[in-house]
């Protein structure tokens, strides 16, 4: 039994590690052909997803020396709302809230940070607000009985009292080998200076929806400085 065991273990080591993958964000097991196989078609169709051709009359907010910002409006042409709409699907697959449709799609404005490759390595959608529940704290130390430790991580505290808010950030995301490159920070830069015509928003008056704990490490240092 004991050199079965060792086995098994050695097995762990040599052929059974699980491998995150940067880019596409798939758990597969490196050494199981079907795994990487499966992992092979999802990488490309995500990859695919991400790449940008681009349409005549673009509307580019931003520019920089590493790719651009396009704002992308719900009355615009069909094929950059799908574009939109499909790099949302692909950001919400990563951010694991498949079922939470945007509360009014018609009010939503989706900027992309297009890089000089033509590719969207970044996404924010912005929607209008009127209030928002400022994050309290860290979430408690440990989660209760039968809560899935999963989802733990999404529990922080909020405060009951509601303060004006003009602009809800629902999602950001930055493509994982392009992130700490301040790629978040332009986006919300640029939401401020152009969420609201000709207003520049201050922090108080964006509020991040639900944040992850990666959202939550990049809005407190953002709203901080
Ligand atoms: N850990 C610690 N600090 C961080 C992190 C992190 N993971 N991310 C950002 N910061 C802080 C840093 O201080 C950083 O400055 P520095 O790099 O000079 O130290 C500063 O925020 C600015 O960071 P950016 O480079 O602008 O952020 P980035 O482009 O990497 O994007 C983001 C941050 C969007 C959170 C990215 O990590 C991501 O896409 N994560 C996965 C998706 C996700 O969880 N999104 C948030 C969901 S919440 C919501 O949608 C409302
Ligand atoms: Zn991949």
């Amino acid at each position: 039994k004991r050199s079965r065991d060792q086995m098994i273990i050695d097995a762990g080591q040599k052929h059974f590690g699980a491998v995150v993958c940067k880019s596409c964000g798939m758990i597969y097991t490196a050494a199981s052909p079907e795994d990487e196989a499966q992992h092979i078609q999802h990488h490309e169709r995500f990859l695919e997803g991400l790449r940008y051709v681009g349409w005549k009359k673009e509307r580019v907010v931003a520019e920089f020396w590493d790719g651009k910002i396009v704002l992308i409006l719900p009355n615009d042409p069909k094929y950059a709302v799908k574009k939109a709409e499909d790099v949302q699907e692909i950001v919400d697959n990563e951010l694991g809230f498949k079922q939470v449709p945007l509360s009014c799609p018609a009010k939503t404005k989706i900027y992309c940070f297009v890089s000089n490759e033509k590719m969207i390595v970044g996404c924010l959608v912005a929607e209008s607000i009127k209030q928002a529940f400022r994050v309290l704290s860290e979430p408690g130390a440990a989660p209760s009985p039968g809560q899935d430790p999963l989802q733990h991580h999404r529990a922080w505290r909020c405060s009951t009292e509601p303060e004006p808010a003009v602009c809800g950030v629902s999602r950001i995301w930055v493509f994982g080998p392009r992130r700490r490159n301040g790629i978040a920070r332009r986006m919300v830069d640029v939401v401020r200076s152009t969420f609201m015509y000709g207003c520049y928003l201050s922090t108080h008056e964006i509020a991040f929806s639900d944040p992850t704990p990666d959202g939550k490490l990049f809005a407190t240092k953002y709203c901080q400085t």
